[in-house]
């Protein structure tokens, strides 16, 4: 009988893990709470578009990474890298913990309200684990609870992305309701994401402080996010999310704070409902606007519409050029694959 391979060689092989986006379908927001956060409400889905993280232990004196596709701002500064170092000390001396080679390859946009760098950061949490074995050295509950600790110390979306999914997210950000999948076919979902980065912090700022930027109806924006979680929770067709588009596009607390802080995002939600004549929601803090379908190929059709109106200058939208429009799903499954899914969104 060969010998049976030593702990040690099954991290030889890099440890891949899929990043996805994330929409808001609902977002409600509370007041400003003493440590500077806002209490949420907020249905969240993980799409099929995603970016792809690789890890790999190195002989180096430090982890790296290398980033790949869309600009993700200085790599120093990545998540990946603190979610790395969280975990490395959170870690202690419990488990070998040396340096990691990291590819970091950027599909989803940047500052876009999609949470792509608090889902590599999650990916980056669990990745660490596999690949220094401690999923292996340390038992189920120890590895939650260090997975939620260091989540909720690298940034609000990041506990989300542990189980990925759907979930009724409140609180910061760290209290997440797992909801089951939808029933039936998975709806398709247009992204359109202005080139005009838009930092979250500043969309919060502006909530607090701009007069215009006070959602017009907070207390029914709450509702309809309640609505929605007992919905989902009692079972909830892909189809019947369909029909609620337009309930969920005015269901965002945060679009009013968007359109101050980013002058023409508004006309850009005109143009975009002139043209699909369907609800346009924003995702998050923004910039990126969202119109849902009944199904990928729809939302498919969707984007060389779009593209086209963009180009014929029916739909004008903010930024230094043309936005990004990308047809993806509302993806359910478990976010951390060892395997590679076929990617969406990279049209
Ligand atoms: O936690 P994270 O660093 O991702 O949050 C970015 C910014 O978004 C915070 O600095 C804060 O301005 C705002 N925020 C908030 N309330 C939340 C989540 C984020 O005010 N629940």
């Amino acid at each position: 009988m060969p010998d049976a391979p030593a702990p040690a060689d099954r991290r030889l092989a890099p440890v891949i893990r899929l990043a996805p986006a994330k929409l808001n379908l609902t977002l409600a927001v509370g007041g400003r709470r003493a440590d500077g956060f806002h209490d949420l409400h907020s249905v969240m889905v993980t799409l099929g578009l995603a970016d792809r993280l690789s890890l790999a232990p190195a002989s180096g004196p430090a982890d790296t990474l290398a980033v790949a596709g869309f600009d993700a701002g200085p790599t120093d500064q990545n998540l990946v890298l603190r979610a790395v170092a969280e975990v490395r000390s959170l870690l202690g001396r419990s488990v070998a913990t040396p340096p990691l080679a990291m590819r970091l390859e950027k599909r989803i946009p940047v500052a876009a309200g999609l949470a792509g760098g608090s889902s590599d950061a999650a990916a980056a949490i669990d990745g660490s684990l596999e690949a220094w074995g401690a999923d292996a050295a340390l038992d189920a509950p120890s590895l939650d609870e260090l997975r939620r600790h260091a989540a909720t110390r690298v940034g609000s979306d990041v506990p989300f992305f542990l189980a990925g999914g759907a979930a009724l997210v409140t609180g910061r950000g760290e209290n997440v309701e797992a909801l089951p999948p939808l029933r039936g076919r998975r709806p398709g979902l247009l992204l359109i994401t202005p080139d005009a980065p838009l930092p979250t912090p500043a969309v919060f700022a502006a909530f607090d402080a701009a007069p215009a930027a006070q959602p017009r109806d907070p207390r029914s924006t709450r509702a309809s996010s309640e609505h929605l979680a007992a919905e989902w929770r009692a079972g909830l067709s892909g189809d019947a999310l369909v029909t609620r588009a337009g309930v969920l596009a005015s269901a965002n607390d945060l679009a009013e704070a968007a359109d101050v802080v980013l002058p023409g995002l508004r006309a850009l939600r005109r143009g975009l409902l002139r043209t699909t004549r369907k609800p346009v929601g924003l995702s998050g803090s923004g910039p990126t606007l969202w119109v849902l379908y009944a199904s990928p190929s729809e939302a498919e059709a969707a984007v060389e519409v779009v593209r086209a109106a963009i180009d014929d200058g029916t739909i004008v939208a903010p930024g230094a050029g043309p936005p990004i429009v990308v047809a993806t799903t509302i993806h359910l499954a478990s976010t951390a694959p060892t395997a590679e899914a076929p990617q969406e969104g990279s049209a």
